[in-house]
């Protein structure tokens, strides 16, 4: 496997780079807005290709790369299906699995220290976002904290083997890693006895707020949408329109999403599936899709919430297939307009 372990000195968050293989797919955690030429150099240097990125919760200490890594890389953006953030563009739940190339994170959902947070484990070892810190945990003040629910989070993460390796998302005193064993005999936050306890622990602390929350928490909820500009160009259909064009041989339906979406959420009737990780392969030259355009049909892409298929359009589009088009919105939007689902 292929493993950075990467550092934003200004709010000490650690980010994380993911990979199988040189020259295969890759994944970040916790990618910090200022670090993103950092981040696509190293991608180059590495011959490696995002596909994902990743936040374990809403950050207040920094403003997320999400969106710059989405806009530069077109890579698919991820966060826990509790996350109201726009630029989300694949939303997981509790159990779900985070695939890549090669590799597969476990998603382990950890309320606590915000509502969206999720830990992420893979093989030998844990990322666990502002759950579990190195000798600390996460505060639990303010974005929807609940100390009591942190509490319960932190005993689901000590129950891992021993011998896991503890990946935070940030670190204030240069410690780099740590051990689900090292954490239960040392963290002082860990020695209290209850959850009555802990939340009695965290509420003594009295923190000052991060610096930047009052730019870096709203500015992470609002990353720019691709649907947007989009729509204007008149590359769009609401999921009202798009219920009329179900089953018409002039329209291929695209379902961009992946297999795991499809099981939970269903899928509209008649559609195909053809993942956003194989979209460029896809409307090349011979591929799926540019076939399907060449043969006169207007091609609708669809994913779950209009984020990858805004993406897709545009991508279609820069290779000259003008009749692309997406369902605005996605499936979220096609469920709640009542539209059929299989
Ligand atoms: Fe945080």
């Amino acid at each position: 496997m292929i493993f950075r372990q990467l550092f934003d000195s200004v709010s000490s968050t650690y980010s994380y780079v993911l990979a199988s293989r040189r020259g295969g797919e890759a994944l970040i955690i916790d990618p910090v807005l200022e670090k993103v030429d950092r981040y696509i150099k190293l991608m180059e240097e590495l011959d490696l290709r995002l596909v994902k990125a990743v936040d374990t919760h809403l950050h207040a200490d920094h403003i997320t790369g999400l969106g710059a890594l989405r806009d530069r890389t077109h890579c698919v953006t991820v966060m826990g299906e509790q996350s109201k953030v726009d630029v989300v563009s694949m939303r997981i739940a509790d159990g779900d699995r985070l695939t890549i190339e090669g590799l597969s994170l476990e998603a382990l959902y950890t309320p606590g220290h915000t509502d969206d947070s999720y830990c992420f484990l893979c093989g030998d070892r844990v990322f666990t976002g502002d759950t579990l810190l190195i000798r600390g945990t996460g505060r639990t003040d303010f974005q929807n904290s609940d100390s009591r629910a942190q509490w319960e989070s932190l005993q689901r993460l000590l129950r891992l083997p021993d011998e896991t390796l503890v990946f935070p998302a940030h670190d204030y005193k240069g410690d780099t890693v740590s051990t689900i064993a090292e954490e239960k005999r040392f963290n002082p936050r860990l020695k209290v006895g209850d959850a009555e306890e802990y939340a009695a622990l965290m509420d003594s602390l009295h923190l000052p707020k991060p610096k930047m929350m009052d730019v870096a928490a709203p500015a992470n909820m609002r990353q720019g949408l691709h649907q947007e500009e989009v729509a204007r160009r008149g590359w769009a259909f609401t999921a009202e329109e798009a219920k009329g064009l179900v089953g018409r041989a002039d329209i291929a339906l695209i379902d961009l999403r992946e297999r795991s979406e499809r099981e939970r959420k269903g899928a509209i009737p008649g559609s195909l599936h053809a993942p956003y990780a194989d979209l460029m392969e896809n409307i090349d030259d011979g591929g799926l899709i540019h076939e399907l355009a060449l043969s006169g049909k207007t091609i609708v892409f669809y994913c779950a919430f209009g984020e990858r298929s805004a993406m897709a359009v545009r991508a279609a589009q820069d290779k000259g297939l003008t009749s692309a088009r997406h369902v605005e919105g996605g499936m979220a939007a096609w469920t709640k307009a009542g539209g059929e689902r299989r």
